[in-house]
C-alpha cells in the first residue's frame, strides 16, 4: 500500500518574560494614555525583558518548556526553524544559538524572516519538509524582543505602544498515514490540512526598521542613529487596511478551497496586531466572539510568537482541544501574509 506522511503539531509552549508594562507605565515615558491605547488597539499591558536578556534567551525558555511537556530530548529532532525580526546579532540568526545552548545535535538550524507571518510560513515550510519524508521531527521556534528596538518616546508612540516581548515553540512530527488519513477538513485526521501564503514588497517601507542595513550609506551611521532609523517605523493606517484585507482574503480562500463554512471552524486564531483588526476579520467571517481567541490585551503584539502563544493558551484554557479545526491568519512587514487550516 502507498505510504504517506502527514504533519502533526504535537506540542505547543510559550514563554513571556515576567516584566509587566502597563499602558499607564508607558504614559510616563511618552504622550499617550490608557484610554487611547485600549480604544485603538485593545492592549492593556505587555511584557518587556530586562537586561541582559536577548531574543535567543526567550526562545530557549520556550523550547525548554516544550521539551519538558513532550518528554523529548534534543537528540529526537532533525531540524530547527526559528523566526524572529530581532535576532541577538545582525548575523548569525538565533536558530544555531538555540541548537548549541540546549545541546541539540549538529542538525540544520535556520532563521526565517517574515516578521508577524512567522507561524503560517513556518507551518508551510515544516509541512512540506515532513510530508516529503525527508525529515521526521522539526522544532519551530518563535521569539522576539521588540522592547529594545522601540522608540519609547512620543516620536515613536504609534508603534511603541503596540509591541511586547515573547516566545513560543511548536513540535511538528511526520506521522505515517494511509491515503484516507491525509488530513482534510472533511475527515477527523489530525495535522496540517492546508496553508496559503503571500507577499508584496510594495509595502516594504510602510513597516520597517531601516538601519543597520545595506540600503543605508555606510550600513550604520551617526546620522541614522540620531534620526531614529534604528527604531521600527510604520504607516499605521495603510498597514491596518492591508492587514484586514489580506487576513480576510486568506480566510475566505482557505474556507472555499476546503469546502467549509465558518461554522465548521472551532476557533479562529488571528495574529495579534490590533484587536480592531481581529474583530473586523471575525465580523467579515460572521463568527461569534467565542469562536475567536485573542490575548492581545495581556501581551500586545509579540510579532513572530502571537499565534503559537494563542494556541498554547487556548488549549490550556480549554477553549480548543485536540481534534479541533483551527484557522490561523497572519499579516506582517514585507508585506507578508498567510493562513493555515490545522486539525489539532
Ligand atoms: O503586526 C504587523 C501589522 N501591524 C498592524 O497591523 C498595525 C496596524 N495599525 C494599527 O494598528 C493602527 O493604525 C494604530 C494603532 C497604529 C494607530 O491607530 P489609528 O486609529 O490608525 O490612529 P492614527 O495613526 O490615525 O492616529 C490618530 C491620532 C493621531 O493624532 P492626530 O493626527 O489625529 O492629532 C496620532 O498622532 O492618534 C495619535 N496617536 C496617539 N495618541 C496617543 C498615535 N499614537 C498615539 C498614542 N497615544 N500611542
Amino acid at each position: 500500500m502507498a505510504k504517506y506522511f502527514k504533519t502533526v503539531m504535537t506540542h505547543f509552549s510559550r514563554y513571556l518574560p515576567p516584566g509587566r508594562v502597563t499602558n499607564n507605565d508607558l504614559s510616563k515615558l511618552m504622550d499617550t494614555n490608557d484610554a487611547w491605547i485600549t480604544e485603538r488597539s485593545g492592549i492593556k499591558e505587555r511584557r518587556f525583558v530586562e537586561e541582559p536578556i536577548a531574543t535567543s534567551d526567550l526562545a530557549i525558555e520556550a523550547v525548554k518548556k516544550v521539551l519538558a511537556e513532550s518528554n523529548l530530548k534534543p537528540a529526537d529532532f532533525d531540524y530547527i526553524i526559528a523566526s524572529t525580526l530581532s535576532p541577538d546579532y545582525y548575523f548569525p540568526g538565533i536558530a544555531p544559538i538555540v541548537q548549541h545552548k540546549l545541546g541539540f545535535p549538529t542538525i540544520p538550524a535556520i532563521d526565517i524572516r517574515v516578521q508577524c507571518s512567522a507561524f503560517v510560513y513556518s507551518t508551510q515550510l515544516a509541512d512540506a519538509m515532513l510530508k516529503s519524508g525527508q525529515y521526521k521531527r522539526i522544532l519551530l521556534v518563535f521569539s522576539d524582543v521588540q522592547s529594545k528596538l522601540l522608540d519609547l518616546t512620543t516620536n515613536g508612540r504609534n508603534v511603541a505602544v503596540l509591541f511586547g516581548d515573547g516566545a513560543a515553540a511548536v513540535i511538528c512530527e511526520a506521522k505515517e498515514c494511509t491515503q484516507e488519513e491525509i488530513p482534510q477538513a472533511s475527515n477527523q485526521s489530525s495535522g496540517v490540512i492546508d496553508t496559503i501564503l503571500g507577499s508584496d514588497g510594495v509595502g516594504a517601507e510602510m513597516l520597517l526598521l531601516r538601519t543597520p542595513g545595506t540600503a543605508t550609506r555606510g550600513f550604520l551611521s551617526p546620522e541614522t542613529y540620531e534620526n531614529g532609523d534604528w527604531h521600527p517605523k510604520m504607516d499605521g493606517r495603510v498597514v491596518f487596511k492591508h492587514a484586514v484585507n489580506r487576513m480576510c482574503e486568506v480566510a475566505e480562500t482557505l474556507m472555499a478551497r476546503n469546502k467549509i463554512s465558518a461554522n465548521d471552524i472551532a476557533c479562529l486564531i488571528p495574529h495579534q496586531a490590533n484587536l480592531r483588526i481581529s474583530e473586523m476579520v471575525r465580523e467579515k467571517m460572521n463568527l461569534s466572539q467565542d469562536k475567536v481567541f485573542n490575548n492581545i490585551h495581556k501581551y500586545g503584539n509579540t510579532t513572530s510568537a502571537t499565534i503559537p502563544i494563542c494556541i498554547n493558551e487556548a488549549l490550556e484554557e480549554g477553549r480548543i482541544k485536540k481534534g479541533d479545526l483551527v484557522l490561523t491568519v497572519a499579516f506582517g512587514a514585507g508585506f507578508t501574509w498567510g493562513g493555515s487550516l490545522i486539525r489539532l
